[in-house]
C-alpha cells in the first residue's frame, strides 16, 4: 500500500511460548522444566524469584503450565488461525526439554525434534515464517537440581549442543532465531529467568551475575554456530524493555534512571556490541562482584547478534528514593508509578509515546535493525450472550502502539517485523492467570483450569487481519 510507512516486506504476526501454550508436560518424552514446578496462587512469586526452592511437583497445588492451552495438539487449527489474519511470522520458542529432557544427553529426543519440525512446516504451508526462541524462561529441572543451572559454566556446553541440535534439525524451515527470551528478567526473576534458586550464605549478586556471563557466552557461541550452519540465519538478543524515565529533573533522579536503564541494558551491550560496557568495572566493584572469567571469553563475546528484539509493554520510572515499598512491579521489573500515564488493571502503565522513546533509544545505541517481538495489553475478556468478544481497549492499546512504531520507522529505524504478545490467550508468566488475555483468539479455560479450551476470534481478530492487509495503513 502506497500510504503505509511499514516496508514491503515488514513481518507482521503474534507471539508465543512453548511453556505457556503447548501444556502436554510430559508428553512426547519431555523432562520437567523450572516452569512446570511454579504454582499458582500465593507461593509462586517466592518459587519465581529463586527465594523458595520447589524442585517436586505437590499434588495440592496447580500447575498452569502442564496444560497450558493445549497448543501441543491443538497448533494445527490455531496456526491455521494466524493464517487467517494473514500472519507473515509467526514467534514461539522451543521447550529445551523436549529435545533434550535432561538437558546435559549427547543425543537428542527424536519425538521432541518431530514435534517442531511439524509445527514449523504447518508455519510454512501458509507462508509464516517462525521466529524462535531458543529458551524462554524454561531450563529443564534436571540441570537446575544437578548443576545448579546458568550458575555453572556447564551449562554453556549444554545450552550449545542444544543450539546445534536445533540448527540442523530446522534448517531450512526456520531462519530468524532468538537465543535467550528477556534474558535482562535473570536479574528481577532468577529462578523464572534462569533457573537459579539461591543457597544459603550466596552472594545473590554474584550468583546472577556470573550466571550472566555464561547466558552470554552461550548466546554468543550460539550465534556463530547459527551462521555456520547456515549463513542466511538471522539471530537476534532479547530485551525486556521500557526505557526508565527520571522522576523528576533533579540529578539525583536523571541518575538513578540512567543507572536503572544499564542495568537491563548492561545484557545487549554486550551482545549487540561484543564486549563489556566501560561502566562494568565500577559497578561490579560497588556490587562486590568478581566474575570467573576464562582466556578466551573476550573472544567468544565478539560474535555479536544479527538484530535486536525486545518486549515493550510499559516505560518505567525511577528516583534516587525509589525503594521496595514505593514501587511495584510491571512486567518483572520495578517501577515507580507514573503519575501522567494510565495503567492496565494490574498496575502496568499505558504509554505509546515511551515505545517510540525506547525504540530510538535503543537504534542510537546498537544501530542494528530492531524487532518488537512482544507487545500488548493483558485485560480481562467478557463473553456476551452472542458469543462475541468486543475487546475495543485491546485494539486501542494496540494501535496507539503500532502508531508509536511506525513514527519510530519515520525516525529513521530499521524495523524488521512486529509480533504481538500472546496472539492467541495463553498463561500469564506473571501471575499464572488464564484471565489475564492478550489474545486476538479467546481460549475457553479459567484460573482453576476449568474451560473446553475452545477457540473463538475476538473483534480484535477482525481488526488486525485488517491492519495486516493494509501493511499498518489502516489502523
Ligand atoms: C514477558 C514474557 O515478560 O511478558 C512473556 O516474555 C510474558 O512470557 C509477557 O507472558 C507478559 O507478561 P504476563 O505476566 O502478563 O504474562
Amino acid at each position: 500500500m502506497s500510504d503505509s510507512i511499514f516496508p514491503k516486506d515488514f513481518l507482521w504476526g503474534g507471539a508465543i511460548a512453548a511453556n505457556q501454550a503447548e501444556g502436554a508436560y510430559l508428553e512426547g518424552g519431555k523432562g520437567l522444566t523450572t516452569v512446570d514446578t511454579i504454582p499458582h496462587g500465593k507461593d509462586r512469586l517466592a518459587v519465581k524469584t529463586g527465594l523458595e526452592k520447589r524442585f517436586t511437583l505437590r499434588d495440592d497445588e496447580y500447575y498452569p503450565s502442564h496444560v497450558g492451552i493445549d497448543f501441543y495438539h491443538r497448533y494445527k487449527e490455531d496456526i491455521a488461525l494466524m493464517a487467517e489474519m494473514g500472519f507473515t511470522v509467526f514467534r514461539t520458542s522451543i521447550a529445551w526439554s523436549r529435545i533434550y529432557p535432561n538437558g546435559d544427553e549427547l543425543t537428542p529426543n527424536a519425538e521432541g525434534i518431530a514435534f517442531y519440525r511439524d509445527m514449523f512446516a504447518e508455519c510454512k504451508k501458509y507462508g509464516i515464517e517462525p521466529l524462535v526462541t531458543l529458551c524462554h524462561f524454561d531450563v529443564p529441572l534436571y540441570l537446575v537440581k544437578e548443576y545448579g543451572s546458568w550458575r555453572n559454566r556447564k551449562m554453556v556446553e549444554f545450552f550449545t549442543r542444544y543450539a546445534r541440535t536445533c540448527f540442523e534439525a530446522f534448517d531450512g524451515l526456520v531462519k530468524y532465531w532468538l537465543t535467550f527470551n528477556e534474558i535482562n528478567i535473570l536479574l528481577h526473576s532468577p529462578y523464572s529467568g534462569a533457573g537459579l534458586a539461591f543457597e544459603e550464605g550466596d552472594n545473590k549478586e554474584q550468583v546472577k551475575y556470573q550466571a550472566t556471563h555464561h547466558e552470554l557466552l552461550a548466546s554468543a557461541l550460539a550465534t556463530k554456530i547459527a551462521h555456520e550452519v547456515n549463513p542466511n540465519n538471522q539471530v537476534g538478543c532479547m530485551l525486556a524493555g521500557g526505557n526508565f524515565y527520571p522522576y523528576s529533573c533533579k540529578p539525583e533522579d536523571v541518575w538513578a534512571a540512567l543507572e536503572k536503564d544499564r542495568e537491563n541494558l548492561f545484557f545487549i551491550d554486550v551482545q549487540a556490541r561484543g564486549a563489556y560496557p566501560s561502566y562494568t568495572k565500577r559497578v561490579f566493584r560497588e556490587k562486590g562482584i568478581t566474575l570467573e572469567i576464562e582466556p578466551g571469553d573476550d573472544e567468544i563475546l565478539k560474535n555479536t547478534v544479527d538484530f535486536v528484539s525486545f518486549s515493550y509493554y510499559a516505560s518505567r520510572c525511577a528516583s534516587a528514593d525509589m525503594n521496595d515499598k514505593n514501587s511495584s512491579a510491571a512486567n518483572i521489573v520495578k517501577s515507580l508509578k507514573n503519575p501522567h500515564i494510565q495503567a492496565s488493571e494490574w498496575g502496568w502503565g499505558i504509554d505509546p509515546l515511551g515505545l517510540r522513546i525506547t525504540m530510538n533509544m535503543m537504534y542510537d545505541r546498537y544501530q542494528k535493525p530492531l524487532f518488537l517481538v512482544e507487545n500488548g495489553l493483558g485485560a480481562k475478556d467478557e463473553v456476551n450472550e452472542q458469543g462475541e468478544i468486543n475487546d475495543d481497549y485491546r485494539i486501542s492499546y494496540l494501535r496507539e502502539h503500532i502508531k508509536a512504531m511506525a513514527d519510530a520507522i519515520d525516525d529513521g529505524i530499521p524495523v524488521m517485523g512486529y509480533t504481538s504478545w500472546g496472539c492467541i490467550d495463553l498463561v500469564a508468566a506473571s501471575t499464572g492467570e488464564m484471565s489475564k488475555r492478550y489474545g486476538f483468539v479467546y481460549v475457553d479455560r479459567d484460573d482453576q483450569g476449568n474451560g473446553t479450551l475452545a477457540r473463538t476470534r475476538k473483534k480484535s481478530f477482525y481488526w488486525y487481519k485488517k491492519v495486516i492487509a493494509s501493511n499498518g495503513a489502516d489502523l
